[in-house]
């Protein structure tokens, strides 16, 4: 049976890690070629084998998605190497939590923006001028359940960057979505929950903050990253043919409270 991504190009930004790394795993099991990128060439390039070792058809990239010149270059690469680019996943994202801790708010809110929104929107335009020329593709990005509600008590003072980046991206897929629809391109993104990675660690670690967080989820758990990606992979998918600028919560729940 044809995988549902058979033949298809992805390129998935932050696929050495976590929700990206799951994805990667995925997409490669669907028949998909698959481009792994991240800040981090290490990681990206240990995804790519284990996608290569098991008869997929990957490659490694380093990039930093809050620098133009590399996203240009991220997407110039896979094209070079694959000859389109179908699909384009926006994973990589940070946590102020591990930002440095000397730098002031205005610091990590310029970081954090950088990478989770500029980022998506600047990876976002390069795929594009490619997904025009072949009058389509699509696009998931990875929003949060805290760029539809605002975070709930204690995990904020107001001036948290994270739900104001992932805020930022659900009004930017719903954006793109609509004027990119007359081009065949389609922009949606997941919204997920508490998952365990990497970037939830300093909060699981604390097992009252474990526990206090998995209330919070109607389902009583977090989620895991492989949940996320098979939401993904239905967005990514042609099953997805007549849906765009949808936010879609992957959440447990969490939001429909
Ligand atoms: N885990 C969760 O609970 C959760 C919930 C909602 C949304 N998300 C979002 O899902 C996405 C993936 O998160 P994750 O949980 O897999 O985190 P993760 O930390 O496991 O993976 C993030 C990856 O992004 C990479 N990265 C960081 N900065 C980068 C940059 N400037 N350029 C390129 N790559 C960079 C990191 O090296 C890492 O490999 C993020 O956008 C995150 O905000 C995660």
């Amino acid at each position: 049976m044809a995988g549902r991504l058979e033949g298809k190009v992805a390129h998935i930004t932050g696929g050495g890690s976590g929700i990206g790394d799951a994805t990667a795993h995925l997409f490669a099991r669907e028949g998909a070629k698959v481009v792994v990128s991240d800040l981090n060439l290490g990681s990206a390039e240990v995804v790519a084998q284990s996608l290569n070792a098991a008869g997929g058809d990957a490659i490694a990239l380093a990039g930093d998605v809050s620098r133009r010149a590399d996203c240009e270059a991220l997407i110039d690469g896979t094209i070079d190497h694959f000859g389109r680019i179908d699909v384009l996943v926006n994973s990589a994202g940070v946590t102020p939590r591990y930002a440095p801790v000397e730098w002031d708010f205005e610091q990590k809110w310029d970081w954090v923006i950088g990478i989770n929104l500029k980022g998506t929107m600047m990876m976002s335009w390069f795929a594009v001028e490619q997904m025009k020329k072949q009058g389509s593709g699509s696009i998931v990005n990875m929003a949060s359940i805290i760029g539809l509600v605002g975070y709930h008590d204690g995990m904020s003072d107001g001036f948290h960057p994270y739900p104001h980046s992932k805020g930022g991206v659900v009004q930017l897929t719903r954006d793109m979505g609509v004027g990119l629809a007359k081009q065949g391109i389609r922009v949606n993104s997941l919204c997920p929950g508490f998952a365990y990675t990497a970037l939830t660690e300093t909060l699981t670690a604390n097992a009252d903050t474990h526990e206090r967080l998995k209330s919070l989820h109607p389902m009583g758990r977090l989620g895991e990253a492989t949940e996320i990606a098979s939401a993904a992979l239905f967005l990514a998918s042609d099953e997805a043919s007549f849906i765009t600028g949808v936010n879609l919560p992957v959440d447990g729940g969490y939001t429909a409270q």
